[in-house]
């Protein structure tokens, strides 16, 4: 099993990758993808759809859908699954409940 298939944080702290998703602190194990890093630490919904605002998270994984889009360090509609979790990235959502409180 490799990195990108932890389905936990990492155990040690020496190991984790740190960084804050709509204000909050995660720890990601190095390697993992940026919804990975979500949904291991138990986030499944960041974004809303324009038209009835339903929760969107993960659902393909692999780049495909673009349900998982983000902001990443400014950047925006970056595919969640597809970028690597770095140290010191921050992450802004937009569903309702972030900081922003965008829909
Ligand atoms: S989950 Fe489908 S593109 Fe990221």
């Amino acid at each position: 099993m490799n990195a990108h298939h932890n389905a936990s944080p990492p155990s040690s702290a020496e190991d984790a990758v740190t960084l804050t998703v709509d204000g909050r602190v995660l720890t990601a194990a190095p390697g993992q993808s940026v919804g990975a890093a979500l949904a291991t630490n138990g986030i499944t919904a960041w974004r809303s759809t324009r038209k009835n605002g339903r929760p969107r998270g993960l659902f393909c994984g692999i780049g495909v859908c673009f349900d998982c889009l983000v902001e990443v360090d400014d950047v925006p509609n970056q595919r969640a699954c597809l970028v690597e979790a770095c140290d010191g990235m921050q992450i802004i959502g937009t569903y309702p409940q972030n900081e922003r409180g965008q829909a």
